[in-house]
């Protein structure tokens, strides 16, 4: 593409060859603008290559992934770098111009992550004040902490720390609420799918507690409609380039509609996203696999899960019919956000226990 070799793996058999027989050889990330300007010339972890480097910071991110709450303050910054390292850069196909950068876009994330830097090294300094309250309980930022330094191979300069915390909160917050967003909006296109989601659920749940996370292996159908979500509305179409191949029609019969019928019966129907089955590999697959997908399939199902059996979900009549138009982003967002209207459905004191 531009000026830049590029292949592109775009059946399961070639997926498998390319992420699974020659994973090794294809296992780093090209460089890009969004890898100099908002991961410090490639000093986070998605951007780093194949190395010692990578791997302790992957070990240090699945054994410690962050909570929800500290995600949520930096929303809207998360939302703007997501916007901006998904803009078709004309300088990454075509390195000879990147110079100019005439869309303006390099100068954009720059300022950016000015701001990001500003903020992290902020809450690093705070963190370290207090660091004495959690002797014996390091959280995770303690721990990458003592890990700067750390003298047994390889080192984390305050740099590599910063930059894999942005890729957690920026990886962990747009995604998992994006692909939330697109499945609300599929259902509320067609209330089948949310009367049968709810008998489901009333059989398994109830109406009189909360929807808990053990619950959810015992609903098959809400299993579905979040594979058929991530399946329809993958991420990273370019941008994180590995291969996006959920809608080769050979295997997903008319892959642009949304059916949940592919999971519910027949021979695909126990094809899983965690990146083992080829024909649907949300999360990637190999040794780049998605660093967060346990916690990614979670987090939407729970909450998706919470949302659809909390509540009816209808669209507010002045809205008329629901856009379902893409924007291009790092990660696919809707266009135009959802407007929903939801009312609820269950006993008054499920919603307080
Ligand atoms: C629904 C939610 C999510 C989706 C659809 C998603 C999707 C992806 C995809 C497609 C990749 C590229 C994989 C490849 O190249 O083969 C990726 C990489 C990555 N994701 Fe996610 N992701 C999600 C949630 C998360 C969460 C919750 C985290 C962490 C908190 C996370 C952290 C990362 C990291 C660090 C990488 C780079 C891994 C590496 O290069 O070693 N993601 N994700």
């Amino acid at each position: 593409m531009g000026t830049c070799n590029m292949v592109v793996a775009s059946t399961p058999d070639a997926a498998r060859a390319f992420l699974r027989n020659l994973d090794l050889n294809f296992s780093n990330r090209p460089p890009n603008a969004g890898a100099t300007h908002l991961a410090d010339n490639s000093q986070d972890m998605v951007f780093a290559d194949n190395g010692p480097r990578w791997k302790l910071l992957r070990k240090l991110s699945n054994l410690h992934m962050l909570g929800g709450s500290e995600s949520n303050e930096f929303k809207d910054m998360v939302v703007e770098l997501m916007t901006s390292a998904g803009i078709f850069n004309f300088g990454d196909f075509i390195p000879s111009i990147a110079w100019m950068d005439l869309q303006g876009v390099e100068g954009k994330m720059k300022k950016l992550h000015k701001r990001w830097d500003a903020l992290l090294t902020k809450m690093m300094e705070e963190h370290a004040e207090t660091a004495n309250e959690r002797k014996g309980k390091p959280d995770f930022l303690d721990i990458l902490m003592a890990n700067t330094g750390n003298s047994d191979g390889e080192e984390l300069s305050l740099v590599n720390v910063k930059a894999l915390l942005l890729n957690l909160f920026t990886a962990g917050t747009d995604t998992s609420s994006s692909v939330i967003e697109w499945a609300l909006a599929e259902i509320m296109k067609n209330p089948e799918i949310l009367k049968k989601a709810h008998e489901e659920m009333d059989e398994v749940v109830g109406r009189n507690r909360r929807l808990e996370e053990s619950d959810i292996p015992k609903l098959t159908y809400l299993q579905s409609i979040c594979k058929e979500t991530f399946r329809k509305h993958p991420f990273t179409p370019l941008n994180l380039p590995r291969v996006s191949i959920q809608a080769y029609p050979d295997v997903w019969e008319n892959p642009m509609d949304f059916n949940l019928e592919r999971f519910l019966s027949g021979k695909i129907a126990r094809t899983e996203s965690r990146g083992n089955d080829f024909e649907l590999i949300p999360f990637g697959a190999g040794r780049r696999i998605c660093a967060g997908t346990r916690m990614g399939i979670v987090l939407v199902e729970y909450i998706l899960g919470t949302l659809v059996y909390s509540f009816d979900w209808m669209v507010p009549p002045e809205t008329g019919e629901l856009n379902m138009d893409e924007a291009f982003g790092l990660a696919l967002q809707k266009a135009v956000p959802l407007s929903a209207s939801p009312r609820p459905r269950l006993e008054p004191t499920a919603y307080v226990s």
